[in-house]
């Protein structure tokens, strides 16, 4: 009995990378709320919405835990996705930075903001680099009162941020801010987030086993230096005709970023999506040790099929390469042909590999916990098999 059993077997996704596959249980909880208590959050004193405010509380609170950080210091929103939390953020920092810090391997969720914030505040962007390990490669005097943004783990080859801890004392040590994507990272390693200072982190529900929904971890100081412009319903205590006052109350800092009515079913599976990580065992052990074993063998079986050449230097869920055999399109489409799923193109990473690499577009396998040593087998020996016969 598997967790995603209502999918035909025949198909093997390997796409999680994109968005991961929802757990029955996820599925169960957001029909829980449209079936026995659909009302508004924050707002009602009936007692289906008493029971949404409590579940949502809930649901911040194991967010917070999970990040491995206190209610007294962060606050919890949500959002739409983690494209708009980070340009809700960004768009709303006050003008006191000296610069922007991105680097050369970042989605174009960073890289693009990064350049339209820089512009607007009128400061300069510093593209850095990172390492094979991932590290981000700099000079303490690079990050003066400057705004980093960074992600946990690279959407390309999983490499992870393995300095992020560093980055973050040394930043705030010369009244600088770290701000980081875990789009990718809040699913594989929360290590590395739990051991930092980081000043605001966002991720996205739907490539954590939730339901499609941003999330804002932000530290309460940062939120209340925001220069609060999307502005809306639910996040006001007094209006006048020509003026109003936010909500002050620092239990409810968050409305400041969630603009109007949320999906709440969305935040509701999202408590239900943490449980599931948490808790989920394949074949008895735990999914880190299970899922250690999968990608090592996926990454061993690519690095031996000729003609394929990997863009990972070592093992990782998410593993992307390229032959000059093949477009990365058609081998795609081949692949599919076999009921495979896997990504073609450059996965929103233009700059990285298209400009500064110069790779052709690339194929970009990643692994979920769904997946099973089957499966990878499968998908292997179809590939295999595909490049000898071209
Ligand atoms: C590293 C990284 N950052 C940001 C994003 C953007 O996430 P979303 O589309 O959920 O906003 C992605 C999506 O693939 C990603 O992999």
């Amino acid at each position: 009995m598997s967790d995603f059993d209502y999918l035909d077997k025949k198909n093997i996704y390997l796409d999680s990378a994109c968005q991961t596959l929802r757990p029955q249980q996820v599925i169960d909880m957001m029909d829980e709320y449209y079936h026995e208590y659909n009302s508004c959050g924050g707002r009602v004193k009936y007692n289906w919405g008493i029971k949404l405010d409590e579940k949502i509380k809930e649901t911040r609170k194991k967010v917070l835990n999970f990040v491995g950080k206190s209610s007294s210091k962060y606050t919890v929103a949500f959002t739409l996705n983690t494209t708009y939390g980070l340009n809700l953020v960004l768009n709303q920092l006050p003008p006191k930075f000296k610069k922007i810090i991105t680097s050369d391997i970042e989605h174009n969720s960073v890289f693009l903001p990064t350049m339209t914030i820089a512009k607007r505040l009128g400061i300069p962007r510093i593209v850095l680099q990172r390492s094979v390990d991932g590290s981000l490669v700099y000079d303490k005097n690079d990050l003066s009162e400057s705004v980093a943004v960074l992600n946990s783990m690279s959407n390309i080859d999983g490499r992870e941020l393995v300095n992020l801890k560093e980055i973050a004392n040394d930043l705030h040590k010369t009244g600088g801010i770290v701000l980081i994507d875990a789009a990718q990272g809040i699913s594989h390693n929360q290590k590395i987030i739990q051991e930092s200072d980081f000043d605001a982190l966002f991720f996205s529900g739907h490539k954590m086993y939730g339901p499609s929904i941003g999330v804002i971890v932000i530290k309460k100081t940062l939120l209340a230096i925001l220069d609060i412009g999307f502005i809306g319903g639910g996040m006001v205590e007094e209006v006048e005709s020509d003026t109003y006052k936010l909500i002050s109350d620092p239990d409810d800092l968050n409305s400041r970023l969630e603009i109007g009515l949320q999906n709440f079913a969305g935040i509701i599976g999202l408590s239900a999506s943490i449980n599931w990580i948490k808790n989920y065992q394949q074949e008895g052990v735990t999914t880190q040790a299970y899922q250690e074993k999968l990608l090592r063998f996926l990454f061993d079986e690519l690095s031996n099929i000729p003609n394929i050449k990997l863009i990972n230097s070592s093992p990782s869920s998410i593993v992307s390469f390229y032959s000059d055999k093949i477009d990365a399109h058609r081998l795609a489409i081949f692949l599919s042909a076999q009921n495979i799923m896997v990504r073609s193109g450059y996965f929103c990473c233009h700059y990285y590999l298209k400009n500064l690499k110069k790779y052709p577009p690339l194929v970009r396998v990643s692994l979920g916990l769904n997946n099973t040593k089957e499966q990878v087998d499968f998908f292997v020996k179809t590939l295999q098999t595909i490049m000898t016969n071209l």
